[in-house]
């Protein structure tokens, strides 16, 4: 096809990939048998009881009844700027638990909301301790701390267990990032005292890219509603947001009507499975991984009491050159793996075994490719 300004266009053709990386991980068929679908209007009836059920399902795979849950039109980016656009004050302190790179972006994004952001670091690969984190609460007395459940970058899961029964205790809010962790890895939100949580559509939901879950309970609904200001950002302001996902159905913006039928596929998926029987699956998955690359001599970065089943951090061997060995299994056989980010740049291989990727064949066709590949690059 040939346009007006003489500029030559093929049809579309992705190529085919198995996405094994930090995400996004491949999509179930289903979910995109969903997105096919014309779309319908944002208002229609049949659109606003999808909408209930999208909340419903959220809600069952984090496990809560924040009544405040629903998927912002947007990455997991703009679900962690909701989070922070709708709690944060001028002059909030804002205390953030930096190990990894999106502990990082959080501070970065509280500070342009004017808080007054307090930063507590572990290295990367490391997770803080109840200890650690009851020490920096009494420190720096925040209104808000914000932690990443499953660091992307690092590999690593944070324990929550008793984190939010200090946040009580000191009196500040616990905001925690689910992005790599939604549908799983074991997310009991309320049981934990999350007070609000974020995640994105691409990876545990086998979702593409394009929504952010997001929830909040009636601690932070309460701080929301004693602001003094509007909350700073208008397209996030959950406040606007839920006179069109609650009952007012008064419009906001234009819902992405189709990446709705997708992610209320992939939560329905989920929840046909069983929750617990998810999470199982990444965690068996992950540990055959683990002693499969063992196996090849290869070593893990994270101790194994914080790794994460959904993504692995690989040392790269010496002598290797993580980018090229990347490139090689992306071009020859399809395949994606991560490099490290940050910190870990050129140090490790990032790993993902994510959502419909975490499958026994997909662990054993990486661990086959690190065995038949990897000594082709050895100095
Ligand atoms: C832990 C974590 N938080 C936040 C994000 C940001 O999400 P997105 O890239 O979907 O905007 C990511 C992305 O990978 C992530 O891994």
């Amino acid at each position: 096809m040939e346009n007006t300004l003489g500029v030559k266009v093929p049809p579309l053709s992705v190529p085919d990939r198995l996405l094994l990386g930090p995400g996004p991980s491949n999509s179930h068929p289903l979910v995109l048998q969903a997105l096919a679908n014309q779309p319908v209007g944002h208002l229609d009836p049949f659109y606003i009881d999808l909408m209930a059920e999208v909340q419903v399902l959220l809600r069952n795979i984090w496990q809560t009844n924040n009544r405040l849950t629903l998927p912002m039109s947007g990455t997991g980016s703009a679900a962690m700027e909701a989070t922070i656009a709708n709690i944060v004050e001028p002059g909030d302190i804002f205390l953030v638990g930096i190990k990894g790179y999106f502990g990082s972006r959080l501070a970065d994004m509280a500070s342009r909301y004017k808080a007054e952001v307090k930063t507590i670091s572990k290295s990367w690969g490391d997770a803080f301790t109840l200890l650690e984190l009851e020490e920096a609460l009494i420190k720096y007395k925040p209104a808000v701390l914000a932690l990443v459940h499953a660091e992307t970058s690092t590999g690593v899961c944070q324990p929550i267990e008793g984190v939010g029964e200090l946040c009580r205790k000191y009196n500040c809010l616990l905001i925690l990032d689910t992005v790599t962790s939604l549908g799983s890895v074991p997310l009991h939100l309320d049981k934990w005292k999350v007070d609000l949580a974020y995640s994105c559509s691409q990876k545990g939901l086998s979702c593409p890219p394009g929504l952010g879950p997001f929830t909040m309970n009636e601690r932070a609904e309460d701080k929301l509603n004693r602001r003094e200001g509007k909350v700073p950002n208008w397209y996030l302001d959950v406040s606007l947001l839920n006179k069109y996902w609650g009952s007012d159905r008064v419009y906001h913006h234009t819902a992405p009507v189709n990446m709705n039928f997708g992610i209320r596929e992939s939560l329905r998926l989920i929840v046909e499975e069983g929750l617990e029987n998810s999470w199982k699956r990444h965690q068996d998955n992950a540990e055959l991984l683990w002693s499969g690359l063992e196996n090849l001599g290869i070593e893990m970065h994270v101790k194994k009491e914080y790794r994460l089943p959904t993504l692995t951090t690989v040392k790269i061997p010496e002598g290797i050159n993580g980018k090229t060995f990347t490139l090689h299994l992306l071009n020859e056989f399809g395949v994606e793996i991560g490099g490290g980010l940050g910190e870990l740049a050129g140090k490790v291989w990032r790993i993902g075994l994510m959502g419909y990727n975490s499958k026994k064949e997909n662990v054993e066709k990486i661990l086959n490719l690190f065995d038949t590949e990897l000594s082709k690059f050895k100095a």
